[in-house]
């Protein structure tokens, strides 16, 4: 039987994380491909759509992490992004969607091996929870009632 291979995609801040996963590269350390980065200028631009979307397009898990807490280039960027995970956490569960899906982490540019070691450990997360079919079916169902209403 072949083993389920999720799909996950990675919003990353351009200082820290983006770095850090570069510095993964570079150093030649091994880690699972499942994972697309999308590079953000900080994680304060994160929102709840951004998030919906991937799943809606296919993603089964969702990677967000940016600098340590005080090592924001934006001074606090990370504590916005911190304090709509929270939100974002009590609207997912009320949608019937799983939070433990998301995946929220603080990776500094010198932290290469966290990086492998995060991504790693996501992907064994979310294969563990299973391919999330539920939402792109709900979203596909909404799509073809919109069609069919005009
Ligand atoms: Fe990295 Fe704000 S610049 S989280």
């Amino acid at each position: 039987m072949e083993q389920f291979e999720p799909k996950l995609v990675a919003f990353v801040c351009n200082w820290c994380t983006y770095a850090g996963a570069d510095l993964t590269g570079t150093s030649r350390i091994k880690y699972a491909t499942n994972v697309r980065i999308i590079r953000f200028p900080c994680t304060g631009r994160i929102d709840f759509m951004l998030i919906s979307k991937a799943f809606a397009n296919g993603a089964d898990g969702v990677i967000v992490s940016g600098c340590h807490p005080n090592d924001c280039h934006y001074t606090s960027g990370n504590f916005h992004a911190r304090r709509r995970w929270m939100s974002y956490n009590a609207m997912l569960t009320f949608m019937g969607m799983d939070p433990e899906r998301i995946i929220f982490s603080w990776v500094s540019a010198a932290e290469g091996a966290k990086w492998a070691d995060i991504v790693n450990q996501s992907v064994d997360k979310i294969r563990k929870i299973g391919p999330f079919t539920e939402y792109q079916k709900l979203v596909q169902s909404g799509i073809e009632e919109e069609n069919f209403n005009g």
